[in-house]
């Protein structure tokens, strides 16, 4: 009696052994036929063994041969139950699906446009400059030259802070001119990019906050040449090698000599008399620039006798409308994904 007695014992530990391992169905089938198999399983041997018990024994064996072989249907049972449900999961895990899309973000068009304008200057040895949108009088108008009676003081253009008639947002970059030229001496190498507002009605070519960069060279012997030359490279650049680019003579308070610079339409090469970009001229409009006036100069006490310099402007907003073929300004700010997606792979 006492050797069946070790056996159930025996059989219980390799049962518990064995159970643990089992993954699948296959196993499962492998586990209950290895103990409860009608010819073979360890069950069966026990019963079989039986018959050498007296029979006062032998219905406590039998007692306890039962009980393992309900301990083992009930296990096989809950085996059964977590392989399934693991399959289950398993199933609904295609590892063929691609990965799901974090979405990044991408730079607007406006910023885009302003980074590469930015990248070209910087490799023609340009640095970035910064400056505040609430500006004074002074560094907006006075310093730069702009007389009293200058229309571009009056109230229609120029939005100023309610009950402070010296502060004023910005009407164009040119104040960090100013500011950068008190900050340090000559040479300086500078564009500035940032905004810029206006008393204007918004409609396809118009708002009231706009974006400019601006450039501005000082050092000794800066000459009309330098500024074609460098004006010329970056417009080529910017736009294509193929492009012909002329200077209209033009007035700024702050620069003179002064120049509008123009650019050969992209869309119809002059060649379109009903060309809804150049309207039919043959010619965009993309710059403000000139000879720093010496008056400016002399006002941040840099000797006009000494050194000389050019300087630039340009509108982001109305440039990237002819870079990206949009006619209406105002898309830029409606932040319908739409269209910005179109200027970016995300
Ligand atoms: N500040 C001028 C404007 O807003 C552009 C300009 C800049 C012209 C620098 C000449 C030199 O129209």
């Amino acid at each position: 009696m006492q050797e069946i007695q070790e056996k159930i014992n025996q059989y219980r530990l390799k049962f518990e052994e064995e159970a643990v391992r089992v993954r699948d169905r296959q196993g499962l089938e492998a586990l209950r036929v290895q103990f409860l198999g009608r010819k073979r399983g360890y069950i069966t041997k026990l019963i079989e063994n039986l018959k050498h018990l007296s029979p006062e024994e032998r219905p406590l064996m039998g007692k306890e041969i039962n009980e393992l072989k309900t301990y083992i249907l009930a296990k096989l049972e809950e085996i059964k139950h977590n392989v399934v449900k693991t399959q289950k999961k398993v199933s609904h895990l295609d590892l063929t699906l691609p990965g799901r899309q974090i979405p990044l973000g991408a730079p607007h068009p406006l910023v885009k446009l302003q980074e590469e304008i930015e990248s070209i200057f910087y490799q023609m040895g340009f640095s970035v400059e910064d400056g505040p949108e609430i500006e004074t009088d002074y560094y907006n108008f006075e310093a730069l030259n702009f007389p009293p009676h200058h229309p571009a003081r009056d109230d229609w253009d120029t939005i100023y802070v309610e009950g402070r008639e010296d502060l004023l947002l910005r009407t164009h970059t040119s104040p960090v001119q100013i500011r950068a030229m008190e900050k340090r001496k000559p040479p300086i190498r500078i564009i500035i990019p940032g905004r810029v507002y206006r008393k204007e009605t918004p409609d396809p070519t118009h708002l009231p906050m706009f974006f400019q960069v601006e450039g501005l060279v000082v050092d000794v012997g800066i000459t009309f040449a330098h500024l074609k030359g460098t004006l010329e490279s970056f417009l080529r650049r910017l736009f294509s090698e193929r492009i012909k680019i002329r200077f209209r003579p033009s007035f700024f308070p702050f620069t003179e000599p002064s120049a509008e610079v123009d650019i050969s339409c992209l869309v119809c090469q002059g060649k379109d008399s009903r060309c809804r970009v150049c309207r039919g001229s043959g010619w965009i409009e993309i710059l403000g620039a000139g000879m720093v006036d010496p008056q400016v100069l002399k006002n941040v006490n840099i000797d006009p006798e000494k050194f000389s310099g050019f300087a630039f402007g340009m509108g982001i907003d109305r440039t990237a409308m002819f870079v990206y073929q949009i006619n209406d300004m105002r898309l830029f700010y409606e932040n319908d994904l739409r269209l910005l997606r179109q200027f970016n792979r995300q």
